[in-house]
């Protein structure tokens, strides 16, 4: 059933659709912008303007809007008492939350002017790091209400990065929480945030929500509590905010992402092309029907939380499903006991999830009914053909179309997926790219690669005009996006992946093409890796590599070269010095970048120009220790034995 009218509902309206799109961009995209609320509308030849050498985008210029209006506001005549946000706690003995339309429009005006009160102003940068409790959506929304731009940090990431984020967007403003809790575990985000402030003169304010009432210090005059300040605005009964009026292009929010440097950049989306943009993937590649329930377990701090739990279910006045734990706690049956108990229709999740729980056998499936389900997704990372028939045949029963999603921070929403149950699902392959999507690959010299026949090509992958969610600029340093994703073939954004496209135009994606790694679904650039590895006293140099992981999809290799005293270690094995490196990359990255594999070597292979040869690295890590090719260049070929005998 077509519940919208750009809804596609046939493979040949999913043809016609892209056809149009390729023909005459603008007019294709201004048609869905027309079901949207405009404080003022384009002017004709205002739609699109754009060229890839400078880069310049620009979808709608000089129109205004409120993305908040669109996702609240606008549902409040029929949608007043449906459920816009319902959370479910980590403990899953603790009362879970709803929150209506009207209700979460009322958080986000009443926090709106908490933000205003406190002296936020439109265009300042609001960095936010909050577990995954209803307030962080308030935030998000709350910040996008009044115009100013958030920069949400994922809960796992360390002071060191928050640090690091708040000084390249100079922003102001902190909205964190006393704590999260995670499974098992507690994160003091509070205290985190203290020590990620030491130094730093630029944030005047830190708003606070309670959470664990983990003790934290709130400081005079910097530290304020979210509820006694919300408390002023609720006793002046404040239930509304007028929203700012937004230019199509003023910048939404910063959401930091790796690159192959050691320094993560600073992606920046725009109001209209990235509302546009996620409403209409999220309606066409989960079929989306009015009073669906959608649970995308991503967090709020990736783009998968920005796009697929915030942005683009609430533009289509779903219900989204928030969930603060993990899904092994406090068994590895959580998220099907989360099916049952509120009926989730939309199931999107990354293949490492269902890879770690397929690990557990059928046990924590067995008795639960999951009947409600209709649509899963994944997204992430490539999924392995085995990740794919578990999930289609224990968890949709054989009866639930499975999107498998490409996409990334930059480009907003998903660039290439099936549409559920319309257009033909291939296990292991995104397949075709969503309308206004123009796709092609490459060979390293930046020749198109066209099929002969019907053979499948490989080359990497790239995208020759924009789409309306494409990354506007890296903040604060526009020349670096242009060197990024603009400059390694001319006129094409290079996307860092490789793919293979077969012969009915289906893509399959076969990673990362450039250095970085894909951790459970989790950027990592080897460069910042080996930057904190290089931190840790006693480290003369390190170089990190991916290698295939059974559970994590890719797991962190670590090549060390330690000149330091080995007297703490008492076992003599390096195992403690191993141990100090790992918390060394917690402390200036956080957890998630922790190495896998540490192994200690007396040199690195290099060329004689001082080059790391990688693929060398690579190849040992992966286990490939007899194919690994030319080694006559090195200045060293000895040390590739060493490190192949040493391998851990
Ligand atoms: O390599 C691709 C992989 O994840 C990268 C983007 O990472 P990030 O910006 O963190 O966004 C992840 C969530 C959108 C891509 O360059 N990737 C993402 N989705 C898929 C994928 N690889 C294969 N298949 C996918 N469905």
């Amino acid at each position: 059933m077509k519940a919208y009218p750009y809804q596609i509902s046939s493979l040949s309206e999913y043809q016609d659709a892209y056809q149009q799109s390729m023909e005459n961009p603008a007019q294709f995209w201004a048609h869905i912008a027309e079901h949207f609320h405009w404080h003022k509308k384009w002017t004709p030849g205002a739609e699109l303007n754009w060229n890839f050498s400078e880069p310049k985008v620009e979808w709608f210029k000089g129109a205004q809007l409120n993305i908040t209006e669109n996702l609240l506001d606008r549902h409040l005549a029929d949608k007043a008492h449906h459920p816009a946000l319902l959370w479910e706690p980590n403990a899953p003995d603790e009362a879970g939350r709803l929150l209506t339309y009207k209700k979460l429009y009322e958080k986000v005006c009443q926090f709106a002017h908490v933000l205003k009160n406190n002296g936020v102003q439109k265009g300042d940068r609001v960095c936010i790091y909050m577990g995954m409790i209803p307030e962080l959506a308030i935030a998000v929304l709350a910040c996008a209400r009044i115009g100013a731009i958030h920069s949400v940090v994922f809960g796992g990431f360390s002071a060191q990065s928050i640090a690091d984020r708040l000084y390249d967007a100079q922003a102001t403003f902190i909205i964190t929480c006393d704590g999260a809790y995670r499974g098992a575990k507690d994160i003091p985000l509070k205290s985190v945030i203290d020590d990620a402030l030491i130094g730093n003169h630029v944030v005047e304010k830190v708003i606070v929500c309670t959470r664990t009432r983990t003790p934290v210090s709130m400081l005079k005059g910097r530290d304020l509590w979210w509820e006694d300040e919300m408390q002023r605005v609720e006793e002046m009964g404040l239930t509304d905010f007028p929203a700012e009026p937004m230019d199509a292009e003023d910048p939404l929010f910063i959401l930091y992402t790796s690159g192959s440097t050691g320094k993560p950049k600073g992606v920046v989306h725009t109001v209209a092309g990235y509302l546009l943009y996620t409403h209409y993937t999220f309606v066409n590649v989960f079929q989306y029907q009015p009073g669906w329930v959608h649970f995308c377990t991503a967090d709020i701090g990736w783009i998968t939380g920005h796009s697929y739990i915030v942005y683009g279910p609430l533009s289509a006045g779903a219900t989204s499903l928030l969930f603060e734990g993990v899904p092994t706690f406090p068994d590895a049956g959580r998220f099907w006991d989360i099916v049952d108990k509120y009926k989730v229709n939309i199931l999107y999740t990354a293949p490492t999830a269902i890879r770690s729980l397929m690990g557990f056998g059928l046990g924590p499936v067995q008795g639960k009914n999951l009947s409600s389900l209709k649509v899963l997704g994944t997204v992430g990372e490539p999924i392995n053909e085995e990740a794919w028939h578990w999930y289609d045949q224990h968890i949709g029963k054989g009866k639930c179309p499975i999107v498998d999603t490409w996409w990334q921070t930059e480009t907003g929403g998903c660039l290439i997926s099936n549409l559920a149950g319309i257009t033909p699902a291939k296990p292991g392959w995104a397949t075709l790219p969503m309308p206004g999507v123009k796709l092609l690959l490459v060979d390293e010299n930046g020749k198109e690669v066209v099929a002969q026949g019907e053979e499948t090509v490989s080359g990497n992958l790239c995208i020759a005009a924009p789409w309306p969610a494409i990354l506007r600029t890296t903040y604060g340093d526009h020349q670096r996006c242009r060197t990024n994703y603009f400059a390694a073939y001319p006129d094409l954004y290079f996307t860092g992946d490789g793919a293979l496209r077969d012969k009915d135009g289906n893509y399959r994606i076969t990673g990362r093409v450039d250095d970085v790694l894909n951790v459970s679904g989790h950027r990592i650039g080897t460069a910042e890796v080996e930057n904190a590895i290089n931190m840790h006293a006693g480290v003369v140099e390190s170089a990190v590599v991916g290698y295939p992981h059974e559970v994590k999809g890719q797991g962190i290799y670590a090549y060390v070269i330690y000149q330091g005293s080995h007297a703490q270690d008492t076992h003599g094995s390096g195992d403690l010095v191993r141990k100090d490196i790992l918390q060394t990359v917690t402390r200036i990255i956080g957890a998630i970048a922790k190495p896998d594999k540490i192994q200690f070597v007396s040199g690195l292979p290099k060329t004689r120009s001082g080059k790391i040869m990688r693929r060398i690295l690579r190849k040992i890590a992966e286990g490939e220790t007899d194919q690994l090719g030319d080694t006559s260049t090195l200045l060293d070929p000895g040390v590739v034995d060493e490190i192949k005998r040493g391998r851990v």
